[in-house]
């Protein structure tokens, strides 16, 4: 079945993303849904039975009838409906506050899920902080949209709105019309005046996005920015757009005043012509005081729900505008997604094989071109070549971050495509150029891979990544936390943590994109060392700067521009000249 929180587009309409949104309500909480209804209706029907009854007390009262048995039965029935109304709004709200937070909260979750599934050409060109910004406004725009719609308080103005017009006719036409009047009017203005709101909203959360990307950007490269003097740069580049924001934010405010001081001044002409008529009837006889008591506080409960209805309409608009925004991450297709029928697979026992492979990036054409590779089981192949020529652009196809435009890969036959993605990264570990750690502690950073693995494994792999001995001496050790992305550790440890880490989901296929200058040449051959003495089976990938360490390797791949210009041994390399001059550049 497909799933309640999926979303095909993001440019729904209005009544569309309620609908949605909607749907996924009824799917999971059908019953609390019964319940609120339910529950709201009760207090809707007390609260406008009450002003009735404190008509026929206080006429009975001014009639002369007084502490009989029907005034204490009739004060009675007046406090139990307040107290009912009360009590029944109350349910309905925990109801409705329930659902709120968890709609809410499963949109949220749902958007993130599908943010980190997505293939990464597309988080290639999006940035964190905005794509946060559209979680973080859309989900709570959900929760407010779930108060406004599935508020106690709508549905019980909607009750007294229809009775309040009801009882005003029967009892007096004239009151009736001229509570019924101005309501088409408030309906219009709004109308229009909602309009505009919306679109100066649609454009707050744009300014918005702007802001929060110059701030999460700024802050996520504190170091740079100090680097080069620029704090005082960075805080007024944000203060530029915030400010943006801010005085726009002014003007829509201004919009809603204006929408507000309009609806007063219609509520203020009508409340006073009602009283006046109320007092002129009161004279002639026609009304007795208890039921001008009635019509005005009758009066008082129409325009709130009038004035609510018509805020309302503006307030959804500028929610279901930030929930467009969260459902443009929901929509978008993920266009690596396992197909239906993929298949796991286990340990690589034969090879991967490069059939034919080009690729481009968007915007870069010919990032890899023509690419015929066989890269055998329990072998080391390296790839080596100048700045740019797109050795870690093959890493990653290897690890299938990326598909190519042309040609296949496979493992062991089986074509990437058709292979589960978790199954195939069980298989291939990577250690990226530029590591990416978490600001959590060492040993929960080794063990991202493999949460369930023990203290004893952990410690394993950190000793053969050589990582053991530097971990203990950082204040808590395995428990020491490392800061954003590992601020706290140099490149060379934050790059041995990652290895520990690839190591430790016990991959059959390693990929080393090695960085280069991370490493001094002890460590760096000690760590090679280990890695060679990895399980016979471990095929390595290794994207050597140093050509140092991939003498050894079985064959080592040439690069240049985005293709092979020659695969061989290092003596048999050593004949070409491009391999020549990069070896000769790093011995003499
Ligand atoms: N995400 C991307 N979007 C567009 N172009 C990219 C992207 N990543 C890399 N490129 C381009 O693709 C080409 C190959 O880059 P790649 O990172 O594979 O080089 P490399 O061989 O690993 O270089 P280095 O030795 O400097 O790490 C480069 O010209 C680079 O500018
Ligand atoms: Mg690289």
């Amino acid at each position: 079945m497909k799933s309640p929180y999926a979303v095909m587009r993001s440019d729904l309409e209005f009544w569309s993303v309620i609908k949605v949104i909607f749907k996924s309500v009824w799917f999971e909480f059908k019953g609390r849904v019964i319940l609120f209804f339910l529950f709201a209706s009760i207090s809707g029907v007390l609260m406008t039975i009450a002003p009735k009854l404190l008509q026929e007390i206080i006429d009975g009262v001014i009639g002369g009838v007084f502490l009989n048995n029907s005034f204490w039965k009739l004060l009675l029935f007046y406090g139990v409906c307040l107290l009912g109304g009360e009590l029944g709004s109350f349910i309905s709200w925990q109801f409705s506050n329930f659902i709120a937070t968890q709609v809410e909260d499963k949109w949220r979750y749902a958007a993130l899920g599908h943010y980190y599934n997505l293939y990464l050409s597309w988080h290639d060109s999006r940035d964190s902080g905005s794509m946060g910004n559209k979680i973080e406004k859309g989900g709570s725009a959900i929760y407010a949209m779930m108060h406004e719609l599935l508020g106690a308080q709508l549905l019980i103005s909607l009750i007294t709105l229809v009775f309040v017009v009801a009882y005003s006719f029967w009892l007096f036409p004239l009151i009736g019309l001229m509570i019924v009047v101005p309501i088409p009017i408030y309906v219009i203005i709004t109308y229009f005046l909602s309009k505009k709101i919306a679109k100066g909203q649609a454009r707050l959360n744009v300014l918005s996005e702007l802001a929060n990307k110059t701030l999460y950007d700024g802050m996520a490269n504190v170091r740079s920015v100090k680097a080069f003097g620029k704090e005082i740069a960075e805080t007024l580049n944000y203060a530029r757009k915030w400010t943006a924001y801010h005085l726009f934010e002014y003007i829509v405010e201004r919009w809603w005043f204006v929408q507000g001081f309009i609806q007063k001044i219609i509520e203020i002409s009508m409340r006073t012509s009602v009283l006046a008529y109320c007092v002129y009837a009161v004279f002639n006889g026609s009304l007795t005081v208890g039921q001008v008591i009635l019509i005005v506080s009758y009066q008082q409960m129409t325009f709130a729900p009038l004035q609510q209805l018509n805020q309302l309409f503006t307030r959804l608009k500028r929610q279901v505008k930030k929930t467009s925004r969260l459902f443009e991450i929901i929509a978008e297709d993920d266009k690596l997604k396992d197909v239906p029928d993929a298949v796991d697979v286990k340990e690589l026992n034969k090879e991967i094989l490069l059939d034919n492979i080009s690729f481009e990036y968007s915007g870069k054409v010919d990032a890899l071109h023509d690419i015929n590779l066989k890269i055998p089981v329990g072998t080391t192949t390296a790839l080596v070549g100048k700045s740019g020529a797109g050795k870690s652009t093959l890493a990653l196809l290897l690890m299938r971050f990326y598909d190519p435009v042309q040609g296949r890969i496979s493992f062991d036959g089986i074509e990437f495509k058709k292979i589960k993605r978790s199954s195939l990264r069980q298989q291939i570990a990577w250690i990226p150029q530029d590591t990416s750690l978490f600001n959590r502690s060492i040993k929960e950073n080794i063990a991202y891979g493999s949460p369930e693995a023990s203290m004893k494994e952990i410690i394993a792999a950190a000793k053969l990544a050589h990582a053991h001995e530097f971990i203990l001496q950082t204040s808590k050790g395995y428990d020491s936390v490392i800061g954003e992305r590992g601020v706290k550790l140099s490149g060379g440890q934050r790059q041995r943590i990652a290895i520990a880490r690839a190591l430790l989901i016990k991959p059959s296929v390693l990929i080393l994109d090695e960085s280069t200058s991370h490493l001094d040449s002890e460590t760096e051959k000690a760590i090679s060392e280990s890695i060679r003495t990895l399980h016979h089976k471990t095929t390595q990938i290794i994207i050597a700067h140093r050509l140092s360490t991939i003498l050894h390797a079985d064959q080592i791949v040439l690069l240049d521009k985005g293709r092979v210009l020659a695969v061989g041994r290092h003596h048999d390399l050593l004949k070409n000249p491009v391999y020549k001059r990069l070896y000769e550049l790093q011995f003499h």
